[in-house]
């Protein structure tokens, strides 16, 4: 039998296969951008260059925290200076031509913020530095009481209407699963421009130091159980909206990416398991991938992908309250 045909569209881009490393600062350096591509990469997914970083004086921030010091001296904790972001936005726009020249696969540049600023016109000079996409990452907390969830969903179709009115290339958005109605909001995003959806942003969780009375953030790395969430609303969303769908958040192992295509995904992110384990180990999962498929007949991804999906799968209600239902009602305590 001949090997499986790993090949996937995604935004438009024709990728030797679904396992993609997703934003983080490992593609800041060049070394381990090739060492990705030696891995397999099919694309590059880069670190994200911040709304704040662009849209701020950074030198000005920077003078007025330094003054009010004494009276505001937590600020300077969780304010970060501009010298904590790897690239500025000029670097960011170098690196963009750099990892071009260096690697053969597609370049995804990441813009990440929530207004409709003037930042958002820097998405045209990522276009001209070579990116062959763009994610935007969508990250924020709805805290005002004042602001309904349309309001909420308006701000960042907005946001999208006026990148997509700025670029040519494909977008895709970084989402968080806190939408009242995903299906629909999916929707939303389409008839804005969107071309796919990176299905989730994972929230660090700030915990509570009882001692201090101190809000800390942290940041823990991602385990397989994470993926279930987005493996559930994949499912949901495949064939609802015309978007590409990327799964990001959990994919460790070849299990969770094959998983991750049943659901629906067209390409898999992976972050946490490759800050862990090192680029190499997107050659281990995507070995696994392959064997795994040739082991149970399957030819291609395109069979693989969405055979598990809402639409698809034999039991539809395992995604569904029904399933809530079942779950609860079968719990057994021991007696
Ligand atoms: C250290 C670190 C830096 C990250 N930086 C970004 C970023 O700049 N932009 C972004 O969209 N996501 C960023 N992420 C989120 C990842 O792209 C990914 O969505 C998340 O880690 C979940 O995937 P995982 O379970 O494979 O880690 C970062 C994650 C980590 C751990």
């Amino acid at each position: 039998m001949n090997p499986p045909d790993l090949r996937t569209e995604y935004l438009g881009l024709s990728l030797a296969h679904p396992l993609v490393p997703g934003a983080s600062p490992l593609v800041d350096h060049l070394d381990v951008v090739r060492q990705l591509e030696d891995a397999g990469a099919p694309a590059i997914v880069m670190h994200s260059l911040f709304e704040e970083q662009i849209e701020t004086d950074w030198r000005g921030v920077d003078r007025l925290m330094l003054s009010h010091e004494e009276s505001f001296a937590e600020a300077t904790t969780y304010f970060p200076h501009a010298e904590d972001f790897a690239l500025t936005p000029d670097r960011y726009l170098e690196h963009i031509a750099r990892i071009k020249a260096a690697v053969d696969v597609p370049v995804i540049a990441s813009l990440n913020g929530i207004t409709t600023g003037g930042w958002i016109t820097l998405a045209e000079s990522m276009q001209q530095a070579g990116a062959d996409a763009i994610e935007l990452n969508t990250y924020f907390l709805a805290t005002n009481p004042e602001r309904d969830a349309s309001a909420v969903e308006a701000d960042i179709t907005d946001l999208l209407v006026a990148l997509c009115g700025a670029v040519t290339i494909p977008v895709a958005v970084k989402l968080s699963p806190f939408f009242s109605s995903l299906p629909n909001f999916a929707r939303q995003l389409e008839a804005a421009g969107a071309d796919g959806l990176v299905l989730f942003n994972r929230f660090y969780q700030p915990d509570i130091d009882i001692e201090t009375l101190e809000v800390s953030p942290s940041l823990r790395l991602s385990d397989s159980s994470e993926l279930r969430l987005r493996l559930r609303w994949a499912a949901i969303l495949e064939g609802q909206a015309n978007l590409d769908l990327a799964i990001s958040g959990g994919v460790h192992t070849a299990e969770d990416a094959i998983k991750a295509l049943m659901a629906g995904a067209t390409t898999v992110q992976m972050v946490s398991a490759l800050l862990k384990q090192g680029p190499g180990h997107l050659a281990t999962v995507l070995a696994g991938v392959k064997t795994w498929m040739a082991e149970h007949d399957y030819a291609s991804v395109a069979e693989l992908r969405g055979c598990m999906s809402y639409r698809h799968c034999p039991d539809p209600a395992g995604y569904e309250r029904a399933n809530y239902l079942r779950v609860l009602q079968t719990w057994v305590v021991p007696s």
